[in-house]
């Protein structure tokens, strides 16, 4: 008999909303700030700088500790270390979020960047057999002009592990709609698309993600419980919700992680719901810990869980073949691991 924090710990896992910034480990953070001369927000203790109230005061934080990845081996430093602990919560496959414009302002270059992740990714593959694609996110708060400019870098750069782009930083204020045209050339060139939506700011910005960006995946999306309506449009089309609980309690205004939570309710109205870390060091959480939140407080059973790991599947840029393999050898770890925490009564007689 497993415990069910065994059970969750063994589940084969996808990792689809991570940002590489928001994995700094503490340590990490004050090592890199003493050795390139950047100085950290006041703080007693590193980890004291890891405490907000909401999503603007977190923003400032992850920027101020961005400040100080400059070198491609400080890129692949944090890359490793993101993917080593991925690792260690049976996260098999990555699809993770980078924040190439806050390192701009640095004079760091794409290019240096990039060189260091790929690096990263590579280690981790090798030491940890963790398989890894990078999206840069597209910062809402700096307007088209910023983000056609990435692109045009994403685009010259031609690496296939860049997979897509995202759009995140501050939601409330910086609806979807001035992104079209950015995200239209995106997806012509072949990138896929995402955002960050209906995390702090209003279902409108779900809808308006789907129709003006054309994305298939929210990252979030946590208030399109309050338009029924659209919660329906999400559940016919099979737009894909990628959810983090420990953020949600944070960052969106349902603070209580229960069975009334909006993850929970997503997930039971039949949406397609995927669990998720999104900054764990930052959150004082890793994959494991959501795991175990989405089932000891959300109240996710273990077909449930089965469910949304085959949903990611489905949902992640693997091409359709590898997609396949991943769900039919997967569907029977989990069904055998599920068979181990739960036997059938007349199994155990
Ligand atoms: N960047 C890192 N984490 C984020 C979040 N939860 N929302 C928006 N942008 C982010
Ligand atoms: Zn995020």
């Amino acid at each position: 008999m497993l415990t069910a924090h065994e059970f969750l710990h063994r589940l084969p896992k996808m990792e689809m909303h991570l940002h590489l910034e928001g994995s700094i480990r503490p340590g990490t953070a004050a090592d890199l700030a003493h050795q390139n001369n950047v100085k950290l927000p006041p703080h007693d203790r590193v980890e004291d700088l890891y405490h907000y109230n909401d999503l603007k005061e977190f923003l400032d934080i992850y920027t101020a500790v961005s400040d100080s990845v400059l070198s491609a081996d400080d890129f692949r430093r944090i890359t490793y270390e993101m993917l080593e602990s991925c690792a260690a919560n049976t996260a098999r496959y990555v699809e993770f979020f980078f924040s190439p414009q806050v390192h701009f302002v640095h004079g760091v270059t794409f290019d240096t960047m990039i060189d260091g992740v790929i690096a990263g990714m590579d280690d981790a593959k090798a030491d940890f057999g963790v398989d890894s694609r990078i999206i840069p996110g597209v910062n809402r708060e700096l307007g088209p002009k910023a983000g056609e400019e990435l692109l045009d870098m994403i685009l010259a750069r031609k690496e296939e592990r860049l997979i897509g782009i995202g759009l995140d930083f501050l939601e409330a204020p910086f609806p979807p709609e001035p992104y079209a045209d950015l995200f239209a050339r995106a997806r012509k060139a072949g990138l896929k698309v995402t955002a960050h939506a209906g995390e702090s700011g209003p279902a409108a910005h779900i809808a308006g993600s789907i129709d003006a960006l054309g994305v298939r995946r929210i990252d979030h999306g946590y208030h399109v419980v309050t338009d029924e309506a659209l919660m329906r449009r999400c559940r016919d089309e099979g737009i894909l919700f990628t959810c983090c609980p420990s953020t949600a309690a944070v960052t969106s205004p349902w603070t209580v992680l229960d069975a009334e939570h909006p993850i929970r309710r997503m997930a039971d109205f039949g949406l397609k719901v995927t669990i998720n870390s999104d900054d764990p060091p930052m959150f004082s959480t890793d994959l494991g810990e959501e795991y175990r939140k989405a089932h000891d407080l959300l109240g996710f059973s273990p077909d449930m869980l089965r469910r949304s790991i085959l949903d990611g599947i489905e949902g992640s840029w693997l091409d359709d073949g590898e997609k396949r393999t991943l769900a039919t050898a997967w569907a029977a770890e989990i069904d055998a691991l599920i068979a181990e925490f739960q036997p059938i009564p007349s199994r155990l007689a």
